[in-house]
């Protein structure tokens, strides 16, 4: 076996130093919260452009919630931004980036890219070092099929926008030990969300219960039953949700909403996740929500990421 110099005693009850793979979207959410929390953070992204663009957003992001922790002290203000921007380090080479407490993998929705790049890392990264994927329609255990240390793998899946979401699924498949799964229910607390536990199944629990009721609400509109709008205020001043099922389409993006009943219909079977032509249609057509400027509303467009 390979084995390195490293003491694998030392993150077993506390995560100190986090590797985020992938500093898209959500990647770079994460990295935020997790140095927010005074942990030390390296992302890693294939594109460099895309790192100094995490950065950035990650600073700015950090500026909103230092105005709102600190908001009548600027020194403080100043030094909150400074110290977790401080914690953040990035690279390309995810080699650079395997030598820490917890790895979270945040990169491309594709088997096979996620699977690469655990088994990789799973040959360098020193035995205590714990996975996890933020996958949210892949199998978890798909994804770490090749690796060795299943007893220290798993899912951690955030929500968008991972500062604002205050939910963490904490995915516990069959092969992980307790002390993994305890260490990662810890680690959800100390950056800020409250975790709940569900097994590899399709869409875990929020998205499976989502899945259906997005796509009977576009079915209602399609069949001239509702206007979307009306379906919207429903839904918000009568089940109390904070926004309307096309209002929450157009903000997690049409493109993305498809390929998950897609992914759902396929591993459930269930017809409730059926393709809906009109969703087809306005994908194909580019109206994919709030980031292309329109979907069931129109937006201005915005230059950095979307915002509630
Ligand atoms: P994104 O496209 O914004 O970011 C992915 C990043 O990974 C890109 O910057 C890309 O350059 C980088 N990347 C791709 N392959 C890589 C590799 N081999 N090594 C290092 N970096 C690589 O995607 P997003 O939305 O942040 O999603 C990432 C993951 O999080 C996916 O698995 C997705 O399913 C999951 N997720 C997404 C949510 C969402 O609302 N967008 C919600 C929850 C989970």
């Amino acid at each position: 076996g390979f084995t390195r110099k490293f003491s694998s005693s030392a993150a077993l009850n506390s995560v100190k130093t986090v590797t985020v793979v992938g500093g898209g979207l959500m990647g770079s959410g994460i990295a935020q919260v997790a140095a927010q929390a005074g942990q030390n953070v390296t992302i890693v992204d294939i594109k460099p452009e895309l790192l100094d663009h995490a950065q950035k957003s990650i600073q700015n992001n950090l500026q909103r919630v230092a105005k709102k922790v600190h908001k009548d002290d600027p020194i403080k203000m100043e030094q909150f931004v400074k110290e977790s921007i401080s914690r953040i380090k990035i690279t390309t080479n995810v080699e650079e980036a395997a030598n820490v407490d917890l790895i979270v993998e945040a990169i491309v929705e594709k088997l096979e890219p996620k699977q690469e790049l655990f088994n990789k890392l799973d040959k360098i990264s020193p035995e205590h070092t714990i996975f996890a994927t933020n996958t949210s329609s892949i199998s978890v255990n798909a994804i770490g099929s090749g690796i060795k240390r299943k007893d220290r793998f798993g899912g951690l899946h955030f929500f968008n926008p991972v500062p604002v979401m205050r939910l963490l699924e904490v995915i516990k498949t069959e092969s992980m030990s307790e002390e993994t799964y305890k260490i990662m229910m810890e680690w959800g607390k100390s950056v800020g969300k409250t975790c709940i536990t569900c097994k590899d199944t399709p869409g875990f629990v929020v998205n499976r219960l989502l899945g259906p009721y997005s796509a009977e609400a576009l079915r209602l509109y399609e069949r001239g039953d509702a206007s979307k709008e009306d379906i919207d205020i429903g839904m918000k001043l009568g089940a109390g949700y904070p926004m309307g099922p096309f209002e929450l389409a157009d903000y997690t993006g049409l493109d993305t909403n498809k390929y998950v009943l897609e992914v759902l219909h396929k591993l459930t079977n269930n017809p409730v996740f059926r393709p809906i032509p009109l969703l087809d249609k306005m994908v194909s057509e580019g109206k994919l929500g709030v980031k292309t400027g329109e979907g069931f509303y129109k937006y201005k467009k915005y230059k950095g990421e979307a915002r509630l």
